[in-house]
């Protein structure tokens, strides 16, 4: 075997209460990846459809998750990146944690799966570290785990795959600007009141404790972020807007990632759909163009295309 196809999912980091912690993993958008084995050394990118990306693998994000593969497994050959971009960079669903995720796992199949999905994690974040400019998990964990997952340390580094609840979807409303996480890192305040911590840890807990129990309810009650969304909601056009068109059949909503996009998680197809278009009557009147997507939570991840 020398060459791999892949489909790459998005993700939504932070779901509200979880800032660098909590993730799940969306069926779509994807990106397509191939991935060969070169007979020679070094490491090859190539973008289909994005010209914003750089292909330079020391600026990519691919490029030090397959130097690292490479010099730890002690490889005498290089690897052919191709990649098809459909998750826009930019948006807020995980597009700079999808291709060094689609990097690890490709390149740990193509030489025999010696590594762990924790490893390959490790390797992704030198890849996302370039995009954000900080160390961070919560979008390529539950691209790599599937489903939900909380980044519990970093260092070391240690993943928790939490349970799904049946019926899960999520409305994601991307407005076509783009906001680097960057830039969306550098507004927060490094100080947090301890009254807004103990609100937020109490929130974070429910969550967690929500998908164990298969409660719904509680889940809908800990989807809050007293922190960080404060902070960054002055990227996010229409954010009030679309959170109260979205509210009477939504579950919870927030800011996804580090925005521009905004998620709505929902109990069952019918009230996401229903959701969808109650936000599509707000966002067909914006002078700005919206993508609105309807995803279930993809609990499987990363899946190799035959
Ligand atoms: N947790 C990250 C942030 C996700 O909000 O900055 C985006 O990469």
């Amino acid at each position: 075997m020398n060459k791999i196809d892949i489909n790459v999912p998005s993700s939504v980091a932070n779901v509200s209460c979880g800032f660098d912690v909590l993730g799940f993993c969306l069926q779509g958008p994807c990106d397509k990846m191939t991935v060969k084995i070169k007979k020679t050394k070094g490491v090859d990118i190539k973008i289909i459809n994005e010209k914003s990306v750089p292909t330079n693998p020391r600026y990519n994000v691919c490029g030090p998750v397959a130097f690292a593969m490479i010099k730890k497994l002690n490889l005498n050959h290089g690897f052919q990146i191709t990649i098809t971009k459909n998750i826009k960079p930019g948006s807020g669903i995980g597009s700079s944690a999808a291709s060094p995720a689609g990097t690890a796992f490709a390149i740990n199949y193509l030489t025999g799966n010696k590594f762990s999905k924790l490893e390959l994690v490790e390797f992704a974040m030198l890849g996302e570290e370039i995009a954000s400019g900080a160390k961070h998990a919560d979008n390529l964990a539950p691209v790599i785990f599937g489903g939900f997952t909380l980044v519990r340390s970093l260092e070391p580094l240690d993943v928790i795959k939490l349970p799904s609840l049946e019926n899960l979807y999520a409305v994601i409303t991307h407005p076509l600007i783009e906001l680097k996480t960057k830039d969306a890192r550098l507004v927060i305040d490094k100080k947090i009141k301890l009254e807004k911590a103990i609100l937020q840890w109490g929130n974070l807990g429910g969550f967690i404790a929500s998908l164990y129990t298969k409660n719904y309810e509680l889940l809908s009650k800990t989807i809050k972020d007293v922190i960080i969304e404060p902070q960054r909601l002055k990227f996010i056009p229409n954010f009030k807007e679309i959170v109260n068109a979205a509210s009477k059949y939504t579950l919870g909503s927030g800011i996804s990632g580090a925005g521009p996009s905004i998620f709505s998680i929902c109990k069952g197809k019918t009230n996401a759909e229903i959701v969808l278009e109650a936000i599509k009557k707000i966002t067909d009147k914006k002078v700005i163009k919206y993508n609105l997507i309807l995803s279930e939570i993809n609990t499987v991840g990363i899946k190799i295309i035959d």
